[in-house]
């Protein structure tokens, strides 16, 4: 069956172009075909969340309805294939103004379970989130039903940020979340089960868009860069969000342990813990979606991302500033002194690690090829080998497909010495057919051909993040269609 990228024109604005166009239908499915040898081990689901307007049409790529595809695989097969909405209350109303949904006048205050949760699906102690870092992260089933806006037993008091950190050695949930308020920026750290013990304010200047962060073994690294809030842009309805020159671009190192007894603090008596030992070190002007990773090392803290020079000079729909690209900041604790490598000038972005090295020393990474371009011509997700100068290899899908984040899955009893012994996952799309199939890729022959490839009867446009979530989720797999 063929099947259109969407209804693009040449005014069509280049979120909803191509295979960025929403999809009409929530639908499940079994895949239509399996093109190579799913791997046994692999039982779980893959989940990617992104931005699908229900009403067809939204003014910014980011303000689209979180709508999450699944693909469930078990013993060597792929059982089933769904899409849903989360819902939300900017579900329930297609079309209706986020702000008017979410401002109370009487109290001034805005409420956060009014967001599109469209950005990334987590797993943490046995639930599943869909998180958009304006809003309380939606808790969804495997089977993606809906369950509701979820915050902490109340220990949320602000947005979530839609990249929090999962530590592998302690399985501490580390997160932020930024408002347009004071307190500009908090600080969260939930335990492995699930509790949040630790919450405190970070003082910034002001509010600036805060995308991702990360973690090392014993710290937190937040990016307080130039795209700031624009409150007279905002009250004037224009974009909230802008560059400014005048903002110092810094990065900001925190302990990422508690003061003792501050656990019991959060849980009894609702206090934010004052933070006065974050430790700022200035960085060239930029703006960075994405990090990487972050580590220490000899008195230095190492963070890795994806860096564009500028972004949003003059509003949220100008990307002149330049495109992303792998870079590497050296933050020297000693002298306050940072050390900048460009590491790539190959666009690329949603950078990836395995993610039982986050926060700690990595020779690996992934990131998938970026372009404005709608219908590129082809898509790559790229390997770097950063012991070896940010080496890179490439899995160049075919003309007419392109694909999103690539998510590392580890093979099982891959030793800790072999990082990339493992999986590289995602959804891609072959134009001429109109339909899209999760790849695996073999992440250590990465210019192999795909291990496997499950097509679904359907398209899935391009989103944003996800996870693979190995089995027993927390509740039985669906039955396939
Ligand atoms: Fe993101």
């Amino acid at each position: 069956m063929m099947m259109s990228s969407g209804p693009s024109n040449s005014r069509t604005p280049l979120h909803l172009s191509g295979n960025n166009a929403p999809v009409a239908s929530e639908v499940t499915r079994r895949p239509s075909a399996v093109i190579g040898a799913i791997p046994r081990e692999l039982r779980g689901q893959y989940f990617r969340n992104g931005p699908n307007p229900r009403s067809g049409w939204s003014p910014h790529f980011f303000a689209g309805d979180g709508m999450i595809h699944t693909i469930a695989l078990a013993g060597g097969r792929a059982t089933w294939y769904r899409n849903r909405y989360v819902r939300t209350p900017l579900h329930a109303q297609p079309g209706a103004s986020r702000f008017a949904l979410a401002f109370d006048p009487v109290t001034s205050r805005l409420d956060y379970r009014v967001t599109t949760a469209n950005t990334h699906l987590i797993a943490h102690a046995g639930r599943l989130f869909a998180l958009e870092e304006g809003g309380f992260p939606y808790e969804v089933t495997p089977g993606l039903a809906t369950l509701g806006a979820f915050t902490f037993d109340g220990a949320l008091e602000s947005p979530m940020t839609a990249h929090p950190k999962t530590c592998p050695g302690t399985g501490e949930l580390h997160f932020f979340g930024y408002r347009v308020r004071p307190p500009y920026l908090t600080y969260y750290r939930a335990c492995a089960a699930g509790q949040v013990v630790q919450r405190q304010t970070v003082e910034v200047p002001r509010a600036t868009m805060m995308h991702d962060f990360a973690i090392t073994a014993r710290y937190v690294v937040f990016m307080d860069l130039p795209v700031v809030f624009d409150a007279d842009g905002a009250a004037a309805g224009g974009p909230p969000w802008r560059w400014e020159d005048s903002h110092r671009a810094r990065f900001g190192v925190l302990p990422r342990t508690a003061q003792a007894g501050q656990a019991d603090q959060v849980r009894q008596a609702g206090q934010v813990g004052q933070n006065t030992s974050v430790r700022w070190f200035d960085v060239a002007p930029c703006y960075v979606w994405h990090t990487l990773n972050a580590f220490e090392s000899h008195g230095t803290i190492t963070v890795t991302g994806t860096r564009v020079p500028s972004l949003w000079r003059s509003g949220p729909q100008d990307l002149s500033g330049g495109l992303p690209a792998l870079h590497q900041w050296v933050l020297h604790l000693a002298t306050g002194r940072v050390t900048e490598t460009p590491l790539d000038d190959t666009p690329s972005e949603y950078p990836r690690i395995a993610d039982n090295r986050i926060g700690l020393p990595h020779r690996y990474g992934y990131t998938t090829s970026f372009t404005l371009d709608a219908e590129p011509h082809h898509a790559e997700i790229y390997k770097y080998d950063l012991t070896h100068g940010a080496l890179r290899s490439t899995h160049r899908f075919p003309a007419g497909h392109t694909c999103g984040e690539a998510v590392f899955v580890p093979r099982s009893g891959a030793g800790p010495d072999r990082e990339d012994d493992g999986y590289l996952m995602t959804f891609a799309h072959d134009r001429a057919r109109g339909t899209s199939y999760l790849a695996v890729l073999d992440a250590m022959d990465l210019g192999a051909a795909p291990i496997a490839e499950v097509h679904v009867p359907v398209r899935i446009p391009a989103g944003f993040h996800g996870n693979w979530i190995p089995a027993p989720l927390s509740e039985p797999a669906d039955p396939p269609p």
